[in-house]
């Protein structure tokens, strides 16, 4: 296992560098120019990127086939579609970059060197294209964009699969959350009695390590968050409500491009600070309130998860500061704490340790960490809770991580979290969501500069 993961790392570890050697260079990544984009098929792919991607799967893999579907649209009749009503399945993203529906990826592996991609798109349909707009069908176009040489049809995908399994020995790896029962009837038809194995463990665990391209896309989503915050706090007025907080944030995601919120906006005020995912967004502020804001915008699949609080009058009390320093000054001995080889349990015992050994007599009776009820962080990509191997987290130079500790007082109404997205260096770690103000004389300045 160790010999795969230091291969892996090997792959990814130059992907960082080259990350990081831009960021270093000061070039605006996720650039906020536009993206040249075609209708309906999406941004264009890094196709060097999902090729390593590819390769560093069949690296892990040896022998054997793997079949990823993506997607489907969701029906606005059948399935009560609230939002965007689609969204491509991650795995799918992850090894194509395509946000086409109802394709199939399938991956034949046959040694070190022998990888074979085929792509299988659905024809082309000019009149339901009149309905979504254009759509990459089985063609040149889609081989291009792609960058995967052979593009087939949809309806010669079980043809293809009774193939591979006559060229190429080893298991079959799908990812066991299959959504539709077309999916399962492929699966059933050309690989019953088979040796099937669920894919999403390898898959999950190449993903733990962002490479150039992902940390590209996660950056232009943590400054698309950080310009949604500021927004939100420059709005800030004591009796606006919790929803219209949301409205302005929301609209500073949308203003900057974000292709959507990466979970639901968290706005608490006053008594609804204390409750870690509050996300009604009602109430009405008073004056004197802490609003805890804890929100992400997605871009390009990728998702922020931010979290500032801040006095809705543009002024903290003596006791708002105490509390909010102490969150502050716990969040930076665990970003201190943050290198290769340390892991989230580490940070964990550090940052509570932290917050015991300077609560004094701020949380009464008790030190303060009794009241830091949730975990301080967790890596962040394509989920807001990314996905980990379970008990694995091990950092590695390329991982992305929350910090996010907080002091939550019910009986005071008074809630505090401060959550920052960091970056794992080969030395340490970098903030990347720093653009959003975080101490307090930072946010006093922008709320009241704002008035
Ligand atoms: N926004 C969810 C979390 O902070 O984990
Ligand atoms: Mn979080
Ligand atoms: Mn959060």
């Amino acid at each position: 296992m160790r010999c795969c993961v230091a291969l892996l790392l090997l792959v990814a570890g130059a992907a960082v560098a080259a990350a990081q050697a831009r960021a270093a260079a000061g070039a605006p990544l996720g650039a906020w120019t536009p993206v040249p984009e075609l209708p309906g098929m999406g941004r264009p792919v890094d196709t060097a990127a999902v090729a390593a991607r590819r390769r560093a799967l069949l690296q892990r893999i040896g022998h054997g086939t793997v079949l990823i579907p993506a997607a489907h649209e969701r029906d606005l009749e059948k399935e009560y579609v609230q939002d965007n009503d689609f969204r491509q399945n991650n795995t799918f993203f992850y090894f194509t970059e395509l946000e086409t529906q109802d394709a199939w990826l399938l991956l034949t592996a046959r040694g070190p060197d022998s990888l074979e991609t085929v792509l299988f798109l659905p024809p082309r349909n000019p009149s339901q294209e009149r309905w979504t707009g254009l759509r990459l069908g089985p063609d040149s176009l889609a081989a291009r964009l792609s960058g995967i040489p052979t593009v087939l049809p949809t309806d010669s995908l079980e043809r293809e699969l009774r193939a591979a399994r006559f060229r190429v020995r080893g298991p079959i790896y799908v990812p066991l959350d299959l959504t539709t029962r077309d999916e399962r009837r492929v699966i059933d038809l050309v690989f019953s009695g088979q040796d099937v194995r669920n894919l999403r463990q390898l898959a999950d665990s190449l993903r733990e390590v962002k490479d150039a391209d992902e940390l590209a896309r996660l950056r232009k989503a943590i400054d698309i968050s950080a310009a949604g915050h500021i927004a939100a706090m420059q709005a800030a007025r004591p009796g606006m409500y919790e929803y219209e907080i949301e409205a302005v944030l929301e609209a500073g995601f949308r203003r900057n491009g974000a292709d959507r919120v990466g979970y639901p906006s968290i706005v608490g005020s006053g008594p609804n600070s204390t409750t870690l995912h509050y996300d009604v967004n009602r109430r009405q502020t008073r004056d004197g309130d802490l609003v805890v804001v804890d929100a992400g915008a997605e871009w390009g699949q990728y998702t922020a998860d931010v979290t500032r609080t801040w006095p809705v009058n543009g002024r903290f009390t003596p006791r708002q500061k105490a509390i909010y320093d102490l969150v502050l000054a716990t969040q930076q001995v665990a970003f201190d704490s943050v290198r290769p080889g340390a892991t989230m349990r580490d940070l964990n015992r550090i940052a509570q340790t932290y917050m015991r050994e300077h609560s004094g007599s701020l949380c009464g009776d008790q030190t303060c960490d009794a009241y830091f009820i949730h975990s301080l962080g967790h890596p962040i990509g394509m989920d807001v809770h990314d996905v980990t191997v379970p008990g694995r987290l091990r950092f590695e130079p390329g991982m992305v991580i929350t910090l996010e500790p907080g002091i939550y007082l019910a009986r005071e109404s008074l809630g505090v979290r401060i959550e920052d997205d960091v970056l794992v260096t080969p030395t340490g770690a970098e903030w990347l969501s720093a653009k959003a103000p975080r101490t307090t004389v930072e946010i006093e300045r922008l709320i009241r500069g704002a008035r």
